[in-house]
C-alpha cells in the first residue's frame, strides 16, 4: 500500500491548549531518533483554524464548533482525496474531533461500503452538546458520526445556532449516520461518563478494558475484534494516545490511570494494520506542552513506524 501521511494541526476541540503542537512534536522525536522517515514520507497538511483560539468559545456546550466544522470538513476532502489517489490515509491530527471528517472522508470515498470503526482511548467520546460537561468537542467525535441524538439523556440545552452547527457536524462529507453502534469497538475506554455509559449499555457497544485485554493477550482481542466486525467492508482505526497510562507519560490533555503500556499498543497496532480490512489509521492528542523531554511523542512515532512497516510489509 502506499502511504499518504496527513497532517491535521488543530486543537480548537480540545479544553486544554497544545495538541496542535503534537505533530510537529512527532517530527522532532523523529529527527532526536535520527529517522529519515517524514523524509520518506512527504504529508499534505490540512489548514487549521487556530486563530479562533483568540476569540469566544460561542457556546458553553460544544466549543468553537464552527472552526471544528471548518476543519472536519478539510479533513473529509483530503481523506477522499486520498483514497482516490489509490493511497492508505495516516493522519496525524491534534485533538481528536478532526475524526469526524476523518469519517466522512472514507464515506465519501466509499459511500457504499460498511465501515468498521476500533478506538482505541481512555475515553468513549460519545458526549453530544446535550450530554457534555466540558463542552469540548473531542469528547463528541463518535456521537457526531452515529444516529442516537434520539436516545441520549438530554441533560444540556443547546441554543438553536449550536444545534444547526451540531446538525452540520454529523452530515460532513453530505452521509450521516456514519456508522452504526454495532460496528464500533473500544478498546481501553476506561474514563466514561454516565450519560455516555447510558448509551454504551443501551447500544450493547463493545468495550475492551484494559485488564480484559491483558487476560485474553494480543493474538485473542486481535481474533475477537476482528470476527466482531466480520460484516464490516472497510476497518479505521483510531488510536488516542490517552489510551497509555499516564506513568509513561503525561504529554496529553486528558490522562486516566491505568491504561496501556506503550508495548501493548505497539503490539496491538502493528497486527491491526496487518489486516487487509484496515483501510486508515490515525493518530491523535499528543500534546508537547504538557510533556517532560517529549515522551509522549516519542512513543506516538514508535508506534507510528510499526504502524507503517506493517501497512507496507516491510
Ligand atoms: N469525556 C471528557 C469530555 O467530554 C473527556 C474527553 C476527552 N476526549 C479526548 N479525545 N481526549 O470532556
Ligand atoms: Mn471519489
Ligand atoms: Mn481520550
Ligand atoms: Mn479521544
Amino acid at each position: 500500500r502506499e502511504i499518504q501521511l496527513i497532517e491535521v494541526k488543530s486543537e480548537l476541540g480540545a479544553g486544554t491548549r497544545g495538541a496542535s503542537m503534537g505533530v510537529d512534536a512527532i517530527k522532532t522525536a523523529a529527527l532526536d531518533f535520527g529517522s529519515r522517515f517524514f523524509k520518506q514520507y512527504p504529508s499534505v497538511e490540512v489548514p487549521n483554524e487556530n486563530h479562533l483560539l483568540f476569540e469566544s468559545s460561542g457556546s458553553p456546550y460544544a466549543k468553537r464548533i464552527s472552526g471544528v466544522l471548518t476543519v472536519c470538513e478539510r479533513v473529509a476532502d483530503e481523506v477522499h482525496k486520498t483514497f482516490d489517489l489509490k493511497k492508505f490515509p495516516v493522519i496525524l491530527a491534534g485533538d481528536h474531533s478532526s475524526a469526524i471528517g476523518t469519517m466522512a472522508g472514507i464515506h465519501k470515498a466509499y459511500p457504499k461500503k460498511r465501515l468498521g470503526v476500533i478506538w482505541v482511548d481512555a475515553h468513549a467520546d460519545i458526549h453530544s452538546p446535550y450530554t457534555s460537561t466540558s463542552g469540548n468537542l473531542h469528547g463528541m467525535s463518535i456521537s457526531a458520526s452515529l444516529d442516537e441524538d434520539n436516545l441520549t439523556q438530554k441533560v444540556n440545552q443547546p441554543d438553536q445556532e449550536t444545534l444547526n452547527y451540531w446538525f452540520q457536524l454529523k452530515n460532513v462529507g453530505a452521509i450521516a449516520p456514519k456508522i452504526v453502534s454495532r460496528d464500533l469497538v473500544y478498546i481501553g475506554a476506561r474514563d466514561i461518563e454516565p450519560p455516555e455509559l447510558y448509551l454504551l449499555n443501551k447500544k450493547k457497544i463493545k468495550n475492551i478494558s484494559v485488564s480484559s485485554f491483558r487476560k485474553l493477550g494480543v493474538e485473542r482481542v486481535l481474533t475477537d475484534v476482528m470476527s466482531y466486525l466480520d460484516q464490516c467492508d472497510m476497518i479505521y482505526v483510531s488510536f488516542d494516545v490517552d489510551c497509555m497510562d499516564p506513568s509513561i507519560s503525561r504529554g496529553t490533555g486528558t490522562p486516566v490511570q491505568n491504561g496501556f503500556t506503550e508495548r501493548e499498543i505497539g503490539n496491538l497496532i502493528a497486527r491491526l494494520c496487518g489486516y487487509p480490512k484496515i483501510c486508515c489509521f490515525e493518530i491523535v492528542e499528543v500534546n508537547p506542552t504538557l510533556d517532560t523531554e517529549n515522551l509522549m511523542a516519542e512513543n506516538a512515532f514508535e508506534i507510528l513506524v510499526r504502524a507503517i512497516n506493517a501497512l507496507t510489509n516491510d
